[in-house]
């Protein structure tokens, strides 16, 4: 791994040192205004704000109206999107956290709603300039996070960056795996080999590369989440792409397979499985009209959009999914069997 490759980690500003290994969390700083995450026992209002609800973080200035979603107003469905500011699980303050593929789309929304929670996020991705104002977002909304630019289909970049976040971070409590992306959709009769080798490699061998790099870590410790990202092209045959559905099918099972092994010694790993999630990119790639008509393919009829998978990935991170593992849970506004 060269220097330029891999420079070193840039922290934010934060307060404090590192957590060290067995320094307790639950008195780790709290986002500001931040209240431990229990049901309202008088019953909360669906629109009525949470008047404890810690301040949304992230790039939504073009915020929708109140009592509706971004995703309804733009393809003209109704429906609400999950906020991840919206809860808050005390027992993640103070954590650390690696998230791949975090300089965009759902990888971003994922640190920075773990940053929210105050948790020591890295983030990882290829594109510096990209990555760095995502870190120096957080950073500027008074979180804590380091940007680490690192390809996670090569090994020995992974150990770097696992060496890097230690000593910079302290041990790592919560990874998620979430590096990933499609290319145009190749009918199976039309896929090359090479095509299809680089989907498994980037899509899944990542994945696999990416926990195998952490997880003797959590095993040793006795304590760790893992997520992994999958999607509704790997849950039911009809994607448009051979290659991507087998590789995504393929996280589901590695997730399975590794909480059976790795269960008994306290670490948990679960699944996420997206579909059709409004990312920046696809925002703009994906013309209104098509937005309207995916949005009309989902029971929710809306789109997904990147705080509703990173509200889902903060709950399993967190104590409040303590008995749950090996799942893959389908982010898909219920359009889970056709
Ligand atoms: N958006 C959806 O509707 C949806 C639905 C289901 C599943 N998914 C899956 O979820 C994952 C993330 O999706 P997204 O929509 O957030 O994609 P995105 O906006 O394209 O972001 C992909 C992220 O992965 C990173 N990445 C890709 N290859 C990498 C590599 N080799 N090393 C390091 N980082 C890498 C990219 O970083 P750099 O560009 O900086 O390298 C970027 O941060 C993908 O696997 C996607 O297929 C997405």
């Amino acid at each position: 791994m060269s220097d330029e490759k891999n420079p070193p980690a840039q922290p934010t500003p934060r307060p404090g040192a590192p957590r060290q290994r067995d320094e307790p969390r639950r008195d780790a700083p709290r986002p500001e205004g931040a209240q431990p995450h229990e049901p309202r026992r008088d019953g909360p209002q669906r629109d009525e704000p949470r008047p404890d609800a810690p301040r949304r973080h992230g790039p939504h200035h073009d915020g929708p109206e109140p009592g509706q979603s971004a995703s309804a107003r733009d393809t003209g469905v109704p429906g609400r999107a999950a906020e991840p500011g919206g809860a808050v699980y005390p027992d993640l303050a103070g954590k650390v956290a690696v998230v791949t593929g975090a300089s965009r789309g759902i990888g971003a929304e994922t640190a920075r709603a773990l940053a929210a929670q105050g948790v020591a996020v890295c983030l990882v991705g290829r594109d510096r300039a990209a990555l760095f104002s995502v870190v120096d977002e957080i950073g500027r909304g008074g979180g804590t996070a380091t940007g680490a630019v690192t390809d996670v289909t090569d090994a020995r970049a992974l150990a770097a960056l696992a060496h890097r976040v230690t000593d910079e971070l302290g041990p790592v409590d919560v990874l998620a795996a979430f590096a990933g992306g499609r290319s145009a959709p190749l009918p199976a009769l039309e896929m090359t080999e090479e095509r299809w080798r680089r989907t498994l490699d980037t899509e899944l061998t990542s994945a696999f590369l990416t926990v195998r790099t952490f997880l003797p870590g959590m095993v040793e410790r006795g304590s760790g989440v893992v997520l992994t990202l999958s999607s509704s092209a790997g849950r039911r045959p009809g994607t448009p792409d051979i290659a991507y559905g087998a590789a995504h099918a393929g996280l589901s099972m590695l997730t399975g397979q590794l909480a059976a092994e790795v269960g008994p010694y306290g670490v948990r790993v679960n699944c996420l499985a997206p579909s059709s999630i409004r990312t920046e990119k696809v925002r703009r790639d994906m013309p209104p009209e098509e937005q309207h008509r995916t949005a009309l393919r989902h029971p929710l009829r809306r789109m997904g959009e990147p705080g509703d998978v990173a509200s889902t990935a903060l709950f399993l991170a967190s104590d409040a999914a303590s008995w749950l593992t090996g799942l893959t849970v389908d982010v898909a506004g219920g359009r889970i069997t056709g």
